[in-house]
C-alpha cells in the first residue's frame, strides 16, 4: 500500500524460496575475498528462518562492494540511503537483525562506529515547545556513526496535529539528511500501525528505501528457536518436552492470540523451565552431568 516508488518490499519465511536462496548464497563466491560476507552469514545462520533477511543482507553487501569497485574504476558511485522500515510483531527478530546490520555497516565502512541506539517516543518527544527538536537532535547526535532504531515508531503520530510527535518526525528527517553519510535510521513497529503511520506521513516512505517484513514464526520455527536457545545455554529438551512445547504452540497459534510475542515468548518459556528444572533437581537430589542438562516435560510451565 504505502510503498514509495523503488521501495523494496521483502516478505520473510517464503518457504519455497529457502532452497534457492541457500544455493545462491554460497554459489561461486570467493569467501577468502569476501570474508566480511562470510562472517555475517555465519552470524545470520544462527537465526532460525528469516531467509529473506539473509538474502537482503547479501544484496546490501554486494551492492556496497560493487559500488566501491566502481569508484576504484573511476565510475559513478550509486550511493543510496540505507534507512529502513521493519514491520513485524513483537519478538520476530527485528532488534536482533538491526544489531547485526550495525556490525556489517562498520565493516563495510558505511558507518564509522556501528553502535546501536534503541529509542522510543519518549526519547524523541518533549513536553513543551522547543523541547522536542532539541531532544531529537541530541538523540541523532548520539546515534551518529551507528544505527538509530526507533521502536513503535507509529506512536510518533499519536495525538494528531498539535502533538509534538510531528516535530520529532520533521527533526528526524532533517537530521537524516544532514548526517546521511554516517547514520542509518530504522523505524520499527507492528505492521498495521506502521502502514497507518506511513500513510499519514507521505514524505517518509521514499526516505526509507528498504522495507523488511518480519512475519510471525511458524510452530516449527518456534520449536527450533527453543531448541537453539537451550543448546546455547548447554541444556537439551527431552523428546517429551519438545512434543509438549510443540502441541502447546500449535494450540496457541490456532487461537491466534493477538499480540503473541514469538521469540520473546519462547525465551520466557525456556528461562522459566530452567528455573523449574533447578528446583526439581534440588528435590530429587540428582546432580549428574546428564540430568543437569535435561529439560523434562514437567519443567515446562505452559498451557495454563
Ligand atoms: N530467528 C530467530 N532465531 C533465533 N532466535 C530468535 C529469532 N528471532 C528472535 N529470536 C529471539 O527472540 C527474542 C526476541 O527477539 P528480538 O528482540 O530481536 O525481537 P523484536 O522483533 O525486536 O521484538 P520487539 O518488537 O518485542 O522488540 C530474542 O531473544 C531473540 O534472540
Ligand atoms: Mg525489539
Amino acid at each position: 500500500m504505502n510503498k514509495a516508488k523503488g521501495q523494496i518490499n521483502i516478505v520473510l519465511n517464503a518457504k519455497t524460496m529457502n532452497h534457492a536462496i541457500k544455493e545462491e548464497r554460497s554459489d561461486g563466491i570467493n569467501f577468502e575475498q569476501h570474508s566480511i560476507l562470510r562472517d555475517i552469514q555465519k552470524e545470520l545462520d544462527q537465526l532460525i528462518g528469516l531467509e529473506n533477511v539473509k538474502k537482503i543482507v547479501k544484496e546490501i553487501y554486494a551492492w556496497l562492494y560493487i559500488d566501491k569497485m566502481r569508484k576504484e574504476n573511476g565510475l559513478k558511485s550509486n550511493k543510496q540511503a540505507l534507512h529502513m522500515i521493519f514491520k513485524g510483531n513483537p519478538g520476530t527478530g527485528k532488534t536482533t537483525v538491526a544489531r547485526l546490520l550495525g556490525k556489517l555497516f562498520v565493516q563495510m565502512n558505511v558507518l564509522s562506529k556501528g553502535h546501536f541506539i534503541e529509542a522510543e517516543r519518549a526519547d524523541l518527544v518533549g513536553e513543551y515547545i522547543g523541547h522536542t527538536a532539541n531532544k531529537t537532535r541530541d538523540l541523532i547526535k548520539k546515534a551518529r556513526g551507528g544505527i538509530l532504531f526507533i521502536d513503535e515508531a507509529y506512536s510518533l503520530a499519536r495525538g494528531g496535529e498539535k502533538d509534538f510527535g510531528k516535530e520529532a518526525i520533521d527533526t528526524l528527517v532533517k537530521g537524516m539528511e544532514d548526517y546521511c553519510e554516517d547514520l542509518v535510521v530504522i523505524l520499527a513497529g507492528y505492521p498495521a500501525e506502521m502502514d497507518y503511520f506511513l500513510s499519514l506521513n507521505p514524505g517518509l516512505p521514499s526516505r526509507f528505501p528498504l522495507m523488511i517484513e518480519f512475519p510471525d514464526y511458524t510452530v516449527d520455527e518456534l520449536v527450533n528457536i527453543a531448541k537453539q536457545m537451550v543448546r546455547e545455554r548447554e541444556y537439551e529438551l527431552t523428546k517429551e518436552a519438545e512434543r509438549k512445547l510443540y502441541y502447546h504452540l500449535e494450540e496457541l497459534l490456532e487461537r491466534r492470540e493477538k499480540k503473541f510475542s514469538n521469540g520473546r515468548y519462547i525465551r520466557n518459556v525456556i528461562e522459566k523451565a530452567i528455573r523449574k528444572q533447578a528446583v526439581r533437581l534440588l528435590h530429587e537430589g540428582r546432580y549428574d552431568k546428564k540430568e543437569l542438562t535435561l529439560i523434562r516435560d514437567r519443567d515446562l510451565v505452559i498451557g495454563s
